[in-house]
């Protein structure tokens, strides 16, 4: 059984790669990078399933994940490999690569553009104050509105709500490590707002373009 998931995956990667390389015509002019048999495309081509053809989910419960920093996409990929991160599909997915292939894959995403999650419903009244709010306690980490691929943090503006509110009742419940500082202001935040600024700040989240 361990050996067949890698397998299963590169012929799934196969398949999607030769039906993906129709519409990514400007994909093709490079050279593909050759590694353990399976390009960094070919590899990549894998999540379109989910996570859609530049890596901008159709959502809500799959994540976004274009424009994410290289680095934050690696670390978040072993979490999920090594049971770190919980995860409903993710962590038996990434059992079938190497640490070096997600790396890869990595950076195959991290130099797409991220878009926001189209047709999200939010409360417009929320949005400044979610704004007030992420200034004070997320704009630190998670720069420009949440916005910043230079960050190793993860992009939060323009994620699908629904995907963000598990990730933070994931943190809440300790099944995904919360970095210690940003456990502080979340602390902080929900003693002052309670819940009601977690709402604000997805608010505001899903209000970036
Ligand atoms: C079958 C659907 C599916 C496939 C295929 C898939 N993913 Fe995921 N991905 C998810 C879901 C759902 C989540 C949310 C975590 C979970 O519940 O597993 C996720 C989460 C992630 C995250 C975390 C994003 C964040 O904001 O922290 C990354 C990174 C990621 N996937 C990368 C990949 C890569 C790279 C591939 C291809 C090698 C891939 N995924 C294949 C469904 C999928
Ligand atoms: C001191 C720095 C810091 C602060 C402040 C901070 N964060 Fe984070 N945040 C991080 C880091 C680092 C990660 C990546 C954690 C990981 O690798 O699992 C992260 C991850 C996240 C994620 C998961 C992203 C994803 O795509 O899965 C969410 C959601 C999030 N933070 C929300 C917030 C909110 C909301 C605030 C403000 C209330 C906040 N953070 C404040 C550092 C911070």
């Amino acid at each position: 059984m361990k050996k067949m998931l890698p397998k299963a995956l590169l012929l799934t990667s196969l398949v999607l790669g030769m039906s993906v390389s129709a519409f990514a015509a400007d994909d093709k002019k490079k050279a593909p990078e050759v590694m353990s048999g399976a390009s960094a495309k070919m590899l990549a081509d894998t999540c379109t399933g989910c996570h859609g053809f530049d890596g901008n989910s159709k959502g809500p419960a799959t994540p976004s994940i274009a424009g994410f920093s290289a680095e934050y996409l690696t670390e978040v990929m072993k979490a999920y490999k090594s049971g770190d991160a919980s995860s409903t599909i993710m962590g038996r997915i990434m059992k079938g690569y190497s640490d070096e292939e997600l790396a890869q894959v990595a950076e195959v995403y991290a130099k797409k553009k991220p878009v926001s999650a189209p047709g999200q419903k939010f409360d417009e009244a929320l949005v400044k104050k979610g704004k007030k709010l992420h200034d004070k306690y997320c704009e630190k980490c998670h720069a420009e509105g949440g916005t910043s691929a230079e960050d190793d943090s993860g992009l939060l503006a323009g994620q699908w709500t629904p995907y963000l509110q598990a990730t933070m009742a994931d943190f809440a419940a300790g099944t995904r490590e919360m970095p210690k500082k940003m456990k502080k202001k979340v602390k902080k935040l929900t003693k002052k707002e309670g819940a009601d600024g977690m709402t604000a700040l997805f608010s505001y989240y899903a209000s970036q373009k």
